[in-house]
Formats: C-alpha cells, sequence, structure tokens
C-alpha cells in the first residue's frame, strides 16, 4: 500500500506539488494525504486544494517560532486521524517540539536550503552570500531537536554565481530541491535508506 504523508509549510508549496507530482508519476510510492499550514492564506494550502488534496490551517497560537501545546496536539491528532505514515516539512517555519518528534520517530524529514552543518536556521541562502562561499546547496534530513540537525539523507550542491541575490540563487536551489526530495523520500519510503539514530544505512 502507498505510504501516506502528511506535509507541513508555511509558505508557497512548491516542494509539496514536486512531491505531489512524483507520486502521481508513480516514482514516489505514495500519496499527499493531508497538506496542514500554520499561516491562513500561505499559497501551500491553495496549491493543495487545486489538486484536491485535503489542506487545513492550524492555529499555532502566540509564540513566533514555535507551535503552542494545543496547536501541536491539534497538528498530531490530524495526522494520526488522517493515518500519516511520513511527517514531510517542507517550508514549514516552526520548530517541532518533542511530543511531536515522539508521535513520529524518525519519521519526520525537512528540506533545507544549504548544505548542513554549514548555514542552519533562517535565510540560509543569504547566509551563503553573506559568507562568501562558492558551493551551496540542499539538504534532505530527519528532524531531530536540534534546528537543522538531524540524520542526514541526502545533499546536493549547487554552485553560487557572482551576480547572484538571495533570490535568485534560492530560486536555483529550489530547483534542485524539487528533484532532490521526491528522490530521498522514496529511498526511505521504500526501506532502501534506514535510520538509526545519526547512522544511515543504504541497502544496495
Ligand atoms: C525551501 O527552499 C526549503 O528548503 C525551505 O523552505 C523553502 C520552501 O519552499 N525549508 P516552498 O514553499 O516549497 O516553495
Amino acid at each position: 500500500m502507498a505510504a501516506k504523508l502528511g506535509i507541513l509549510g508555511s509558505g508557497n508549496g512548491s516542494n509539496m506539488e514536486a512531491i505531489a507530482d512524483a507520486c502521481q508519476r508513480g516514482q514516489l510510492p505514495a500519496e499527499v494525504a493531508i497538506v496542514l499550514s500554520d499561516v491562513s492564506d500561505a499559497p501551500i494550502l491553495a496549491r493543495a486544494r487545486e489538486r484536491g488534496i485535503q489542506a487545513c490551517q492550524i492555529d499555532p497560537g502566540h509564540f513566533r517560532s514555535k507551535l503552542s501545546d494545543e496547536a501541536e496536539q491539534q497538528i498530531i491528532d490530524t495526522l494520526k486521524a488522517a493515518q500519516i505514515d511520513w511527517v514531510i516539512l517542507a517550508g514549514f517555519m516552526r520548530i517541532i517540539k518533542s511530543d511531536f518528534l515522539r508521535a513520529y520517530p524518525e519519521r519526520i524529514v525537512n528540506i533545507h536550503p544549504s548544505l548542513l552543518p554549514s548555514f542552519p536556521g533562517l535565510n540560509a541562502p543569504q547566509q551563503a552570500l553573506d559568507y562568501g562561499v562558492g558551493v551551496t546547496g540542499t539538504t534532505v534530513h530527519i528532524v531531530d531537536q536540534g534546528i537543522d540537525t538531524g540524520a542526514i539523507i541526502a545533499q546536493e550542491p549547487v554552485r553560487v554565481q557572482s551576480d547572484d541575490t538571495p533570490e535568485r540563487l534560492h530560486q536555483r536551489i529550489k530547483e534542485t530541491e524539487h528533484q532532490l526530495y521526491p528522490q530521498a523520500l522514496s529511498e526511505l519510503i521504500t526501506g532502501r535508506i534506514q535510520v538509526t539514530g545519526r547512522t544511515i544505512t543504504r541497502s544496495t
């Protein structure tokens, strides 16, 4: 049976669309069963609904960078009711706390627009330009209690160009993400990649 994915995002939803497209093409043996957002007018919700995917906003509570306990519980309950197997973060701008991690152990995945452990946190393309690196990229990782610190599943470099702005660099990173994220999820979901703590085992 196809794995059921629950996607959480706060913004545009281009990665959500890349994942949903890969499912439709049969490249990813999964189904995007639900999309949740902490932002009521986030384009990710409209883009999901256009595709016939159930999409809901959850009131995040009054913190800026985390969810209230109630909001987190509501998200967990919604995902469990939808029988979600994997939680996929795609531009979700809030920290995941331990109750949520315990509800989906090693089953919450994130994509970050840098080659971790360089440039974790906010505005990674801007951080890369400020530092002056020649190469940055994107990383798919398991979510743990830290910020962008979990076990690394896949990475892909993106070259920085001399006339890059943060927006232009981020756009090229996203184009790479749209290939990498579905591929990495396919390997995880089919068990070709196994995760134990920080150890990743690949079967041939
Ligand atoms: C991506 O660059 C992802 O790496 C980061 O947030 C961005 C989300 O973009 N975590 P989108 O909403 O998928 O277009």
